[in-house]
């Protein structure tokens, strides 16, 4: 494996030309390849994980439609299959090795399809190994801080059809410049910073993503403005730990500072952000979002735990009071906030009571929606090496208990939304029937509702008909 440090000593130039040079020759290469008799090439991309991965997927495709190919979402239909995985939990690896296998049969029949995976998994030494010796039809392997490089590891392959594995260890310069395709018009994710130095004691992605570094103000401001003018209404900010943007710059500017700047741009409507730390939510920031206009009066806030012991031992660095006291000084300032949350059932030597606890603290909160999930041990974390004596019928039942808890809350709150009037940015149309439209709440509920194509991307005011379980619908009563 290349563990290469060049990085730091090219210009970004250098990359972004490099990269174009590969872009160029793939596509002349493709054009004038007689077996794809003037066909155009499609690429199926399958994405794992969470809106970093997205992203990156967006940035891959849009190199990809540089070179000529199509996206198609069908296995059968591609020249070119990407796999961007994630670790943060087991079943998501067990998901992608369960596909790769799946490829390997249709490969044999189309022996031409090349096969590239990329993203978190592929940060670990032990998994590319895995694929090394036991995928062999693998055709590509690259990580997470080496994506820019893929169109030169793509010609490699095409030059050498052998197996091309590149992963860095190290993050290098953040690479600005990129192209990124943006699958939605109405809406675009804004990355502000990469990696993460929390080290929760359970989690990868430290190890995956690298340390956090900050994308520079006028960088993002800029991108933005940019989609602001290609007619992007709804920005999502994204960062492993957002509430501590900026840390390491300079001039003093900091997340609260960024968001207020977004807040200016004009044409972006609404602006979200993911993920926020409990332990870095200042005052000033729950000020900034109450008092900016397009700000979304939304917190996805992962607490993670109920009990201070077991918050101590996943290394959260806050308490339970102190997380409850955010959630009050928010709703002080904000009394219709959506607040979400993330919570992990089962983390190693968490007691019956102590899950009671967060059992109690979901209660108490009222959470809008949560994403719960059982514990996952991952090799190298501090929690792998946790003695861990709970069953696992034990964590399923904990988990039944929780999700059930989550699911009565939020059929409550979504009652309590009968006969009111929301406004809703229109995304796209619902993916149930080409009928309905679709958007968002400024607390993050997605509401169905009859409307045209000519709605899209307005914000419009709705009357909610029909609360469903996890969603709304309703009729629109207004036009912004
Ligand atoms: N940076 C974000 C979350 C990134 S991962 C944050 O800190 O909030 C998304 C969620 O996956 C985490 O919030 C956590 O709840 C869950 N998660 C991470 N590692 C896990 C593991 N080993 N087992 C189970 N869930 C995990
Ligand atoms: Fe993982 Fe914690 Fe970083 Fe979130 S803050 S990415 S849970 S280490
Ligand atoms: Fe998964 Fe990587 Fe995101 S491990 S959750 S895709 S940062």
């Amino acid at each position: 494996m290349s563990d290469r440090e060049t990085l730091n000593i090219e210009s970004m130039d250098d990359i972004l030309t490099r990269n174009e040079i590969a872009i160029n020759k793939i596509r002349d290469r493709l054009a004038t390849d007689p077996n794809n008799e003037g066909r155009q090439l499609r690429v199926c991309t399958q994405t794992y994980g969470c809106q970093m991965n997205e992203h990156d997927s967006e940035k891959l495709t849009a190199m990809l439609a540089e070179m000529g190919y199509i996206p198609t979402a069908q296995y059968d239909d591609a020249d070119l299959i990407i796999f961007n995985t994630c670790c943060v939990r087991e079943n998501a690896e067990l998901r992608v090795f369960g596909n790769l296998g799946h490829i390997k049969k249709i490969k044999e029949k189309k022996p031409d399809l090349i096969l590239a995976v990329c993203g978190c998994m592929m940060q670990q030494p032990h998994i590319v190994d895995a694929i090394k010796r036991q995928y062999r039809h693998v055709d590509l392997v690259f990580g997470t801080h080496n994506l820019h490089n893929f169109p030169e590891l793509l010609l490699s392959f095409m030059d050498t059809h052998k197996q091309v594995v590149e992963i860095w260890q190290s993050e290098g310069d953040i690479i600005e410049g990129l192209p990124a395709d943006r699958k939605f018009d109405v809406k675009a994710f804004v990355n502000i910073m990469y990696g993460c130095n929390n080290f929760c004691a359970y989690c990868i992605v430290p190890y995956t993503r690298g340390r956090e570094r900050s994308r520079k103000p006028e960088d993002v401001l800029a991108e933005i403005k940019m989609l602001a003018d290609n007619g992007v209404k709804e920005i999502m900010l994204l960062g492993q730990n957002v509430n501590s943007y900026g840390k390491t710059f300079e001039t003093p500017y900091d997340f609260a500072d960024l968001l207020r700047d977004v807040n200016a741009i004009s044409g972006i409507e609404r602006i979200r952000f993911m993920t926020s730390h409990p332990k870095d939510i200042s005052d000033k920031l729950l000020e900034t979002i109450a008092s900016c206009e397009h700000v979304c009066e939304s917190l996805h806030l992962p607490v993670q735990a109920g009990s201070n012991r077991v918050l101590t031992a996943m290394n959260r660095h806050y308490t339970r009071e102190q997380y409850l006291e955010i959630i009050r000084k928010a709703r002080v300032l904000m009394p219709n906030i959506g607040v979400t949350t993330d919570i992990i059932v089962g983390f190693p030597g968490e007691t019956y009571e102590e899950f009671l606890e967060t059992l109690d603290l979901v209660k108490t909160v009222g959470y809008d929606s949560a994403f719960t999930f059982i514990y996952s041990k991952r090799t190298g974390t501090p929690a792998a090496d946790i003695e861990d004596l709970t069953t696992d019928e034990e964590k399923h039942r904990r988990f039944d208990m929780l999700l059930n808890t989550v699911q009565d809350i939020v059929k409550e709150k979504m009652k309590t939304y009968a006969n009111q009037t929301v406004t809703v940015l229109v995304e796209n149309f619902s993916k149930h029937s080409e009928a309905l439209l679709m958007g968002r709440t400024p607390q993050g509920i997605t509401v169905t509702f009859e409307g045209d194509a000519s709605h899209i991307g307005k914000l419009v005011d709705i009357k909610i008909t029909k609360p469903k379980h996890f969603s709304l619908y309703g009729e629109i009563v207004a036009e912004h």
